[in-house]
């Protein structure tokens, strides 16, 4: 069984109405779809924002639903220069920008773990199917909306992404967090956090980002839009490659 989780609801809608032999349950407000996805067993669900909603919700997939990976896909602000709307982003290393609680350990440093990033499992399998999903991505994602959004030819990196909860919208908290983590290229609100807990319980996961906006003044765009017309129907041209 593959957990696969998004924040919101639209991040995840166009795998939820391709998803057969669909059973529901609901537990701590949260309804988990399992079912079969491109012929692969999955359980989807949407944790909602931030770093405890996905923390709590992926311990429940590890327990309730004995997942072997788990893959996260959704929205995400660049914060280099390098990306651009519709680009693609799959983690390397998760960094919990708002974890400091120094001086009793470094900044960043997760508390007893000794640890300040979590990696993601080997990328290759899922970087070959988003570069063979871009590679017709057109098929996948209305070209109206496209324009709508300014999305021309997309391209995918495998780069560090730093989590808080914070979103993050002004060109201020950008140069902060270019200083604090220069390595990281994009802004989220919960990856580090699946990366915790799949980490303890030594699930192998993957964070999948669609950048949805810059983090800077003009940040808040039409997410939901966004989100459903965009990101879930990259998601579902990704991992139709990536289970194929
Ligand atoms: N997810 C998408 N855009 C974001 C931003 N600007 N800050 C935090 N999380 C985001």
């Amino acid at each position: 069984m593959i957990g696969i989780i998004s924040a919101m609801q639209e991040e995840i809608q166009a795998l939820l109405n391709k998803l057969q032999n669909i059973s529901t349950s609901t537990k701590g407000m949260r309804t988990y779809y399992t079912g079969t996805l491109f012929g692969k067993n999955v359980v989807l669900v949407f944790s909602r924002w931030g770093k405890v909603a996905s923390a709590v919700t992926t311990t429940q997939l590890i327990n309730d639903f004995n997942i072997q990976e788990l893959i996260f896909t959704g929205v995400a602000g660049a914060i280099n220069s390098k990306l651009n709307i519709g680009d693609i982003i799959i983690g390397k290393k998760l960094f919990q920008h708002d974890m400091n609680a120094s001086p009793l350990f470094e900044p960043f440093e997760i508390p007893l773990l000794e640890r300040k990033f979590l990696e993601t499992k080997n990328p290759t399998k899922l970087l070959n199917a988003t570069n063979k999903f871009l590679e017709s991505y057109t098929s996948y994602i209305n070209p109206n909306e496209a324009k709508n959004f300014n999305i021309t030819r997309p391209k995918v990196v495998y780069e560090d992404i730093a989590s808080g909860d914070q979103f993050i919208s002004s060109t201020d908290s950008i140069k902060r967090l270019n200083h604090i983590l220069p390595t990281a290229y994009c802004v989220e609100m919960e990856g580090a956090a699946v990366a915790q807990v799949c980490f303890e319980y030594n699930i192998p996961f993957s964070i999948i980002r669609v950048i949805s906006d810059k983090a800077n003044n003009n940040a808040t765009i039409d997410f939901p839009k966004f989100a459903n017309s965009i990101a879930s129907n990259y998601a579902l041209g990704i991992l139709k490659k990536y289970f194929d």
